[in-house]
């Protein structure tokens, strides 16, 4: 079975077989779309063998994936001549002394960082090192974070490993198979709108709303993915349902307010306990609960009839 390869703030490893207890029979899915990938944990430990689409907002993500599928055998190559994120920097490449803005260069781990954010800073990248940088970062960073500034660079210090693994080989070569015939997405999650055919399942695991708690939830920022961005999904998702689509979500507690009213409309909301592993304020490391949408215990459309293919 395939594995993820990246650790990813938000990844569903924790509660994956109460997810896929909301998904449909296997026999029912003609399709499979995931429109929030991250590390995908769902898509590789569950649906790759269907036909579909994921897709995610992080373009240095999304190329990752796309190099995966198409080029493993030159990630994999790339991906050797790494040395550890503690070593001296390489004095061969660029950056070996001072970063963009005159700060000293410690260590290859830095180095790479430099390296890595060429994109958001204009200048010629080569998309197979970007990816190969990419997941080396991911596996020796502080806590496998990934998180940027304003300006678009990846910003997270090195972690504090014994014996990091960045090569991953054989989760590559799976990974790799796994994604042969998926197309590749990286834009907004409503393209879905566009791709997903009835009988098909859509698979949503967006941000967590920062608040967590109802009581706060309309307390949100255009940068965030709050309440007014959980609505657009809400809305994309009752548009899916009344086409025949399957739709399941998982996010926090406050989101289920959202679905409650389209009880009727076929969608049910669960809460689950879920071990949170990666909380930007660093105390959410406890049991939280999590809310999981589906309409595909029962579907049917707004107009009250159940489409054949649900049965
Ligand atoms: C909670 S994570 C998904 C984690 C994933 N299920 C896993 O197993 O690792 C949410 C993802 O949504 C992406 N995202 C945020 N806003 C988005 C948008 N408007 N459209 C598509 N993707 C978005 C983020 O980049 C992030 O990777």
């Amino acid at each position: 079975m395939p594995e993820p390869i990246l650790k990813w703030a938000g990844g569903k490893r924790q509660i994956l077989s109460q997810i896929v207890d909301h998904f449909p029979s296997d026999e029912k899915i003609m399709g499979y779309h995931e429109p929030f990938f991250g590390g995908g944990a769902v898509f590789f430990r569950r649906c790759h063998s269907y036909d579909g689409t994921i897709n995610d907002i992080n373009t240095r993500l999304i190329n990752f994936y796309k190099i995966v599928r198409d080029h493993p055998n030159e990630l994999l190559s790339q991906l050797e001549k790494f040395d550890r994120p503690d070593a001296d920097p390489d004095p061969d490449r660029r950056f070996d002394k001072t970063n963009r803005k005159g700060k000293e260069i410690k260590s290859n781990y830095y180095q790479v960082r430099e390296l890595f954010n060429r994109r958001p800073n204009d200048e010629e990248f080569d998309e197979i090192e970007e990816a190969a940088q990419l997941l080396y970062l991911n596996r020796t960073c502080y806590n496998g974070l990934y998180r940027e500034n304003l300006s678009g660079e990846f910003n997270v210090p090195s972690g504090n490993y014994s014996n990091p693994d960045w090569e991953q080989r054989s989760r590559i070569r799976e990974a790799s198979e796994a994604l042969e015939g998926v197309e590749i997405f990286n834009t907004d999650f409503s393209y879905v709108a566009d791709h997903a055919e009835e009988g098909d399942l859509v698979y949503c695991d967006p941000p967590y709303d920062p608040s967590g708690d109802a009581s706060t939830f309309a307390e949100y920022s255009s940068d965030v993915f709050g309440k007014e961005e959980q609505e657009r999904l809400r809305d994309l998702a009752l548009e899916l349902n009344d086409r025949g689509v399957y739709v399941v979500i998982s996010n926090a507690p406050s989101v289920g307010e959202l679905y409650e009213p389209f009880n009727e409309d076929g969608f049910h909301v669960s809460r689950v306990g879920a071990r949170r592993a990666i909380n930007s304020n660093g105390d959410g490391r406890g049991e939280v609960k999590e809310v999981i949408v589906t309409n595909a215990e029962e579907l049917r459309t707004r107009d009250g009839t159940i489409p054949e293919f649900a049965f």
